[in-house]
């Protein structure tokens, strides 16, 4: 196959990186059956709103009913092929075919046939042939789907990582939406890229952000740091980074004192430990969903005015050499208008699309995408060795959460698990 599992460290082939036959695999195996982020129900909130997504291959329709039910809708009319659907979002009871006008619910049922009763007999089932229908799992408001009917559940997907994503999504007790709706990109370079990079790469911070750190942008950047990188076995991974430093105890940087005061320990245990004196939380969950929550350090004078945010991504390929990337920035929606615009504003400067730590990383995504899709090196694979063989650091982790902790914080730990299960499930491992 394409990963060769040599002793406990995955030896990548470039050939991931540029093969229209190594991405069929991916549509069919991991797109096609691993639970997806689609959006989120608060992109939804009313019945008949609705917004256009891709599974992998597949366009499809997130909407919710007339019942209130969510649904995601495979984005193709059963007459013949057509999507149904044009609109990026917006509000319908129904979805009209441009081609010959059948007509479906938002629930995905076939309403209605033109001339229904003179051009076709009798016997046209409009039961059997709605618009297909993708399982569907929420999770704090995020909305995943999977057209897998008989695959594992959400729950199972998601496995004991479940935990850090309850204490980053779950952590405001009033729960977290979109604000600033989705914004969308196609970037050059391959997707498994950028979903490695949230992993866990706090390697290239001071190579490739070397500029933003010296400027200053981000306010007081802390003197000594320690950090620790999460994985699960189902491929998921998170690098949590503290400050070490005594007016960082406690603190939950970056919002406001009365959004903190329901917060705690009491429905999640250690959320207060593991957010805490938290500078960057980043990671991704398997296959493709990058998220990070961050703030500046606060207690430097300049970070008076700075927030903390939340930004959950999407990376799905468009070919071997690019992917299309859905940004999404979350806040508490227990928060004032006035600190939700304010969060808003900073996750599009420092992560959005165009901002200034997105162009170092784009960058790098199509140097990678030029350097290495030639024969010259074809045979020689990429190097995931980073923390191997190192003794882990005298640090503890603040929290005592599941799966497999790592105390280094510069480990390439999290993209070697990633990589192992995307072998799994290419090689028809369950997709788990
Ligand atoms: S293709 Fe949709 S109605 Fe014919
Ligand atoms: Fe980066």
């Amino acid at each position: 196959m394409t990963i060769e599992d040599t002793s406990t460290r995955p030896a990548v082939s470039r050939r991931l990186y540029t093969e229209e036959e190594v991405l069929a695999e991916e549509l069919a195996t991991i797109f096609a059956k691993t639970w997806l982020l689609v959006g989120f129900e608060s992109e939804v909130p009313q019945p008949g709103d609705y917004v256009t997504r891709r599974m992998g291959a597949d366009p499809v329709i997130l909407t919710r009913s007339e019942s209130g039910e969510v649904h995601v809708l495979h984005n193709s009319c059963t007459h013949r092929g057509t999507q149904v659907c044009k609109a990026a979002f917006g509000n319908s009871a129904n979805f009209r075919c441009g081609y010959h006008g059948w007509t479906f619910g938002n629930d995905g049922r076939l309403r209605g046939v033109p001339g229904r009763r003179s051009v076709y007999g009798p016997d046209l089932d409009l039961g059997s042939l709605g618009l297909r229908q993708a399982r569907v799992g929420v999770l704090h408001g995020l909305v995943f789907a999977t057209f897998d009917q008989d695959g594992p559940s959400l729950e199972e997907h998601l496995g004991d990582f479940r935990w850090y994503l309850d204490r980053v999504f779950g952590f405001f007790p009033g729960g977290m939406e979109v604000y600033g709706g989705a914004h969308r990109v196609v970037i050059r370079g391959n997707w498994k890229i950028h979903a490695e990079n949230f992993i866990g790469d706090g390697y290239h911070l001071r190579i490739a952000h070397r500029t933003m750190f010296e400027l200053g942008v981000m306010g007081k950047q802390a003197g000594k740091t320690r950090g620790f990188c999460i994985s699960s076995p189902n491929g998921h991974g998170v690098r949590a980074q503290y400050v070490d430093d005594e007016e960082a105890a406690g603190i939950v940087f970056g919002y406001p004192d009365a959004l903190l005061a329901g917060t705690g320990d009491q429905d999640l245990p250690d959320a207060s430990a593991f957010r805490a004196a938290s500078s960057v939380i980043h990671g991704t969950v398997f296959p493709n969903m990058p998220f990070i929550t961050t703030a500046p350090v606060q207690f430097g004078d300049d970070a008076v005015g700075q927030t903390a945010f939340t930004q959950v991504r999407s990376v799905m390929p468009v070919d071997p050499h690019s992917h299309e990337v859905t940004y999404w920035s979350l806040v508490p929606k227990d928060a004032p208008e006035e600190w939700k615009k304010q969060s808003y504003l900073y996750s599009i400067r420092q992560h959005g699309a165009s901002s200034y730590f997105e162009a170092d990383d784009l960058e790098n995504f199509r140097r990678i995408d030029a350097g290495l899709g030639g024969p010259a090196a074809a045979d020689v694979p990429l190097n995931y060795d980073l923390g191997v063989g190192v003794p882990p650091s005298a640090d503890q982790p603040p929290f005592t959460g599941p799966c497999t902790v790592v105390n280094q914080d510069l480990s390439e730990v999290n993209q070697r698990n990633f990589y192992r299960r995307y072998a799994a499930v290419l090689n028809g491992g369950d997709a788990q």
